[in-house]
């Protein structure tokens, strides 16, 4: 197993793990609480969240603020040593407002206002809105800003409603207007010369219910994703000058709707969360495991989980109660994917309100229900393991995500089965299935640092996106495109090219014709002989021998039969013979010389500075190896100079650090910087495998296989990347690391079925739950779980 990191996503900074639940206390009454109070810190709570619906009791009229029942509660919290998070209570606008404003009642798809007496019911357009907005999260913010046991804030709750009101219309069309300048252009892009379409005043322009111009659903989605954020800014804009510098502001997102724009959405936050219930039945580890991975990718960080489900729901059609510790195998999930925090949705049942049936903590007696217990068992699970704070999740692989492709293929599925959800899983489970860590993130982020990235269905291809894969590539990244690439541009218009676009020539590859499939086509490949289901496409090898044929298709439709089904091109100029190592401490050059010189590479050591930038010049090797924290030189300068000079540019460069943590950290902070390979810190079989990986790999996979051929492949394009498992386990059990501030590796191994495992462990290791010293092999009792370090 690797111990390096190479991972872009990193910052964690929390300073524990927390535990907690969503707390009501304005449904009690206030002699209640101390019994809630002790309750909470007998089962190890560490945090409430308090107040996201609470507007009528915080301000029971305009202007009348009734906020001394919540500093009571947060009080009483903190002296128990829970800290609080405090919600903005916008997604419950109260009946007096309502009432003084009735069109700042949002209207549905049907031209409906929508029903006071539920949630989010408002136009997030509303000026009337955003003024009591202003007023009551003004409010809060001075009061409990400074206050140090408020440690952060969550902005209203779940963003989901849309509007159709003659507002949101009117504002619609102004948008458009400030983005394509004229209605000629928008007329153009729109191609609204179909179906006569076209717009002689902005005012035509209606909002899209149901299918409608391609152009002009995307656009709305964009617009409903705008009209939010602005209403997030404004709350954000109030709340910020009050706080205290700690504190952080999140909303609490949910997982894989596609409403809006999730990374629009989290740019201006500090922090991400999500809300996670299973609903009927049982979790699924190598699904819901990617949800997580969107989450820390989001703001490339960890998150929170904000709500998860303390046994049941009450809004599924069978609300079953998960398995006696199933909860807790499911927040060790959770944590192990990055979550710097696991709450429970909620604490107690309310006696009225529409959620009576909800699982909670403690019943409506203000008892605990025996699903507490598992709670208790987790709030010490968590106390054992202080060194999980500040630890990060690291991983070599990221599959991309963009919701422009995801709007634009769900609206246009051609297939009914094609889901670009379910597509983007059919290459993360065969990953989580291996214990093979993934990042899930924008396919507008930087790929630094990443072995392998898979491109799920990315439809809509601009050119950066093109460039940033391209340069991907081009650095020795592993690249798989699959179905549907590149048919788009950003106006949701058809690109006048093959498929994949822009990356054709980068492919060796382009699409002759796509096929949406009735019945199973036969594909057979050098790793698996099985079958293409739900979409074919018939891929044409351009300009020959760099691209490989690694599948075809058997006999099917007639317009398939041999034709190639998966490609690879390899690209880079080839073997790296010379290189030249920028390096002023003897040890390190001595080491770094036996390494390559023994594999028979040619060789150059110059000293920092001038010297290491002429050597290059000399020799114009192939590659470069670089140490940025070389003692007494500034590597950054040296790097500087040579990606600043023509000749020198184009060379790939390694950087190796053998540093401590400490330069480590530095380095972190300028990886964004960098356009090379990383290595950090410096270890013989990664450097050796990162000279391997100076030629990069094009895949392209045209069609959708079955699930054992497409475990099959995946695992051969994960080895060729060098990708490797975080732990080899048996079914069922899944193996995650996450690397602490100081550098150690933690082994956090769980059990999600309700049967005993038993596995070999790579070192002997220290078990944290269960507090033995050391252990050669683990057995895992139904849904158990295990935190390890290596034993010292
Ligand atoms: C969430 C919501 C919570 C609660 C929960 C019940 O969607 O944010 O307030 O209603 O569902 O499962």
């Amino acid at each position: 197993m690797s111990t390096t990191s190479s991972s872009n996503i990193r910052l964690s900074g929390a300073s524990r793990v927390h535990l907690g639940a969503a707390y009501y206390p304005e449904h009690w009454p206030e002699d209640h609480w101390a019994k809630d109070i002790q309750l909470m810190r007998e089962a190890g709570l560490t945090v409430a969240r308090l107040a996201e619906f609470a507007w009528s009791t915080l301000e029971p009229a305009e202007g009348e603020f009734h906020l001394d029942w919540l500093d009571r509660a947060v009080s009483a919290l903190a002296s128990a040593g829970i800290e609080s998070v405090l919600g903005t209570p916008t997604a419950a606008p109260p009946a007096w407002l309502v009432q003084r404003h009735p069109d700042l009642l949002a209207v549905d798809e049907s031209g409906r206002r929508v029903q006071f007496g539920n949630r989010c019911h408002y136009c997030v357009n509303s000026p009337e809105l955003h003024a009591a907005t202003c007023r009551i999260v003004g409010a809060m913010a001075k009061r409990f800003g400074p206050n140090p046991h408020v440690i952060g804030w969550q902005i209203d709750n779940e963003y989901n409603r849309v509007c159709y009101c003659d507002r949101c219309r009117g504002l619609f069309q102004h948008y458009l207007a400030a983005k394509f300048g004229s209605l000629r252009a928008l007329n153009d892009r729109w191609s609204t010369s179909y179906w006569s379409q076209t717009y002689s005043a902005w005012e035509q322009i209606p909002l899209p219910v149901g299918p409608h111009n391609p152009g002009l659903m995307i656009e709305f989605r964009r617009f409903v994703t705008a009209s939010y954020r602005q209403f997030q800014r404004l709350q954000m804009d109030v709340l910020r000058p009050c706080l205290r510098k700690e504190a952080w502001i999140t909303h609490n997102f949910m997982g894989w709707f596609d409403g809006l724009d999730h990374y629009e959405m989290t740019q201006d936050l500090d922090l991400a969360s999500w809300d996670w219930y299973v609903g009927t039945g049982h979790h699924d580890y190598l699904t819901t495991g990617a949800a997580h991975d969107l989450t820390r990718g989001f703001k490339r960080r960890n998150f929170w989980l904000m709500e998860t489900q303390p046994g049941n729901v009450n809004w599924s059609p069978v609300n079953n109660t998960l398995n006696r510790d199933e909860a807790r195998a499911m927040a060790w999930h959770a944590v192990a994917h990055g979550a710097d925090a696991v709450l429970y949705w909620q604490w107690r049942s309310a006696l009225g309100g529409q959620e009576q049936f909800h699982g909670t903590l403690v019943d409506p007696s203000g008892q605990p229900r025996p699903f507490y217990r598992e709670v208790q068992q987790l709030g010490r699970d968590l106390a054992a393991v202080p060194f999980l704070a500040g630890s990060t999740a690291p991983s070599d692989v990221a599959l991309l995500n963009s919701y422009d492709s995801r709007w634009s293929i769900q609206w246009q599925r051609h297939h009914h089965e094609f889901d670009y959800v379910e597509h983007l899983l059919h290459y993360y489970r065969p990953l989580a299935a291996r214990n093979i860590a993934a990042d899930i993130i924008s396919a507008d982020a930087p790929l630094d640092g990443y072995k392998l990235v898979i491109a799920p269905t990315l439809t809509i291809l601009n050119k950066s996106r093109a460039t940033r894969l391209q340069d991907f590539v081009a650095r020795g990244g592993h690249l798989v495109l699959t179905l549907r690439t590149g048919m788009k541009d950003a106006d949701n218009a058809l690109l006048p090219s093959r498929q994949p676009g822009p990356l054709a020539d980068l492919a060796g590859v382009q699409v002759e014709e796509y096929y949406a499939l009735l019945d199973p086509v036969p594909v057979a490949g050098e790793w698996f002989d099985g079958s293409s289901r739900l979409w074919a496409e018939r891929l044409q090898v351009l300009g020959g021998a760099k691209t490989q044929i690694i599948a075809r298709y058997g006999a099917s439709n007639g317009w398939l039969d041999g034709y190639p089904a998966i490609t690879a091109r390899e690209q880079g100029e080839g073997e790296v013979k010379k290189i030249v190592c920028i390096e002023d401490e003897p040890d390190m050059a001595r080491l770094i010389k036996l390494i390559l010189e023994r594999k028979g590479y040619d060789l150059t050591i110059a000293i920092g500075g001038q010297e290491g930038l002429e050597a290059i010049r000399r020799v114009k090797p192939d590659l470069v190896l670089l140490d940025l924290m070389m003692p007494d030189m500034d590597g950054w300068q040296v790097y500087g100079k040579m990606k600043a000079d023509e000749e020198m540019k184009s060379i790939p460069v390694i950087i190796v650090t053998a540093r401590a943590q400490s330069a480590d950290r530095g380095l972190g902070l300028h990886i964004a910087k960098v356009k090379d390979f990383i290595v950090k810190p410096f270890s013989p079989q990664e450097l050796l495998q990162s000279l391997e990986r100076v030629n990069g790999r094009v895949y392209c996979v045209g069609t959708y296989l079955d699930d054992a051929s497409q475990q099959s492949l995946l695992n051969h394009i994960v080895e060729a990347a060098g990708v490797e498992p975080v732990l080899e386990t048996p079914p069922g059990v899944e193996a995650r690391r996450r690397i602490t501030a100081s550098g150690q590796e933690v082994l956090i191994v769980i059990n999600h079925e309700r049967a005993e495992k038993s596995m070999g462990l790579p070192w002997l290791a220290r078990e944290h739950l269960s507090n033995q010293s050391f252990i050669e092999g683990l057995k895992l009792a139904p849904y158990g779980v295990a935190v390890l370090t290596r034993f010292a």
